[in-house]
């Protein structure tokens, strides 16, 4: 029944792709690059997050000032009794004189930051879904996929804690609820809930850890992407050039028309539609005022842990956060593999040329001493728990010396020819 479904998964994504074919042509189909768009937009979030860093300050005070300095906001004149002086068209007036000088396209810079992280966390869980469719997540893959897993949740991690950063009334509440969520763990709970701010309250170092996880925890990504490739024989690891520049134009679109600023009372009275996020109003940073606001705006590819926790408590969000990553966990091992065709070696006919084992993607054909006496020196040997199947040494040997049981080698070769023009 599983499996059944997997078939059809399958087919329905082949299918899929094969329709993108038509409008992309099968060279630049950016479904073809679901491992190497994640990489990519990793890429924009390294060079913006250092860029943002040069005028990033990791502290109490100036971290909410810092960021908005970054995004250049401008400030309107008011009036004695504080109200905008608006124009005789409406608009408020700009007040040249104290108007943040800020960095130019710093908003832009980091709406490229922003808009970075929102397409790497949906071109991560298009890979997912689309290795878990095509059946390609299971057998000698579980540790690309456990280790995706282990991405995935990184990815999360950093985007957090990128969102804590800015330090503004959603951050506040963000750590109030964290800290909650973690104070729910039995025996560790009150020490990580403290380990996270760095003391038994919000206090000078707060704003570091929080730097340190953001930073560490992407540094990490890069490690735990090696560890995802270390089973990978050749990785895609760069989209076609229209696949990039499509990208790229995606993120620089949403970047300019919807730059990461925080939102301030002005730019509220400009834009009443903003008035459901007056509780990021503050004249100084509303996070150090400590009020709890009442609302949070959640990003739904970030922050939805946070949604849960409102929704269905602490505890219902350790369940169903919890149970989804052990889902995710357990997917490669279901159901369970019969591997009854790996690669076998017909002692007969291997000469030990080596070919096969040179030529295995996963390094699963070793070559081995014969015993004394025999005509040839060396024997392919096959090491069962690397071998996944494939088929290349089949068509590596040129003495028909080594095959899969349960396929012939004609079907092999139809298979790797049908692949081939897919692209799957
Ligand atoms: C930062 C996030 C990630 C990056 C940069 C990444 C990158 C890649 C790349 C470049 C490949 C090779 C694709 C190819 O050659 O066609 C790959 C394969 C794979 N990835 Fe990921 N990945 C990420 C997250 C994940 C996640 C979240 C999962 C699943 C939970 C996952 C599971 C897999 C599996 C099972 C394969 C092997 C697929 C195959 O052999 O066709 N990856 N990944
Ligand atoms: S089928 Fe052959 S080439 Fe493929 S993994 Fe097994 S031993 Fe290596
Ligand atoms: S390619 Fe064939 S003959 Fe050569 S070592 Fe491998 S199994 Fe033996």
């Amino acid at each position: 029944m599983y499996k059944k479904f997997l078939q059809l998964t399958k087919n329905l994504t082949v299918s899929l792709e094969k329709g993108v074919n038509f409008l992309t042509t099968h060279e630049h189909n950016p479904l073809y690059f679901h491992g190497a768009l994640p990489l990519y937009t990793f890429w924009f979030l390294i060079f913006s997050g250092i860029m943002l860093w040069m005028y990033y300050i990791p502290t109490l005070e100036r971290a909410w000032s810092s960021v908005n300095y970054i995004t250049s906001l401008p400030v309107f004149l008011k009036d004695a009794a504080g109200h905008l002086v608006l124009d005789k068209n409406g608009a408020p007036i700009v007040d040249a004189v104290n108007s943040a000088t800020g960095i130019p396209y710093g908003a832009v810079v980091r709406g490229i930051h922003r808009w970075g992280a929102a397409a790497m966390m949906i071109t991560t869980l298009l890979h997912m879904f689309r290795v878990y469719f095509t059946d390609r997540h299971r057998s000698w893959r579980w540790l690309p996929w456990i280790s995706g897993v282990f991405l995935l949740l990184f990815v999360l991690f950093v985007g957090i804690t990128g969102y804590l950063l800015v330090w503004d009334a959603r951050a506040y509440r963000m750590v109030v609820e964290t800290q909650d969520w973690l104070r729910a763990m039995p025996l560790i709970g009150n020490w990580s809930a403290e380990f996270l701010v760095g003391g038994t309250g919000i206090n000078d170092y707060t704003l570091t850890r929080f730097f340190f996880f953001h930073i560490g925890g992407a540094t990490l990504l890069f490690v735990l992407v090696w560890v995802h490739f270390i089973r990978l024989h050749d990785p895609v690891v760069t989209p076609s050039r229209a696949t990039n520049f499509l990208t790229l134009g995606f993120i620089l679109v949403a970047a300019g028309a919807l730059p990461a600023i925080n939102i301030t009372e002005q730019l509220i009275q400009q834009f009443p539609s903003l008035a459901s996020d007056r509780a990021y109003i503050g004249s100084d940073s509303p996070a150090q005022i400590g009020v709890l606001v009442e609302t949070m705006r959640y990003d739904a590819w970030y922050l939805f842990p946070y949604y849960l926790i409102n929704k269905a408590g602490v505890g219902g969000a350790w369940a169903i956060l919890g149970a989804s990553t052990l889902l995710l966990m357990v997917a490669p091992f279901y159901p369970k593999d019969r591997r009854d065709n790996l690669a076998a070696v017909i002692e007969a006919k291997c000469t030990g040329c080596t070919f096969c084992s040179l030529d295995c993607p996963f390094e699963a054909i070793t070559m081995q001493e014969r015993a004394p006496g025999s005509k040839f020196k060396l024997i392919a040997v096959v090491q069962e728990a690397r071998c996944s199947e494939c088929g290349v040494c089949v068509g590596a040997c040129p003495f028909q010396a080594i095959e899969l049981p349960n396929t012939h080698s004609k079907t092999i070769e139809a298979e790797v020819l049908d692949l081939l023009k897919t692209g799957a």
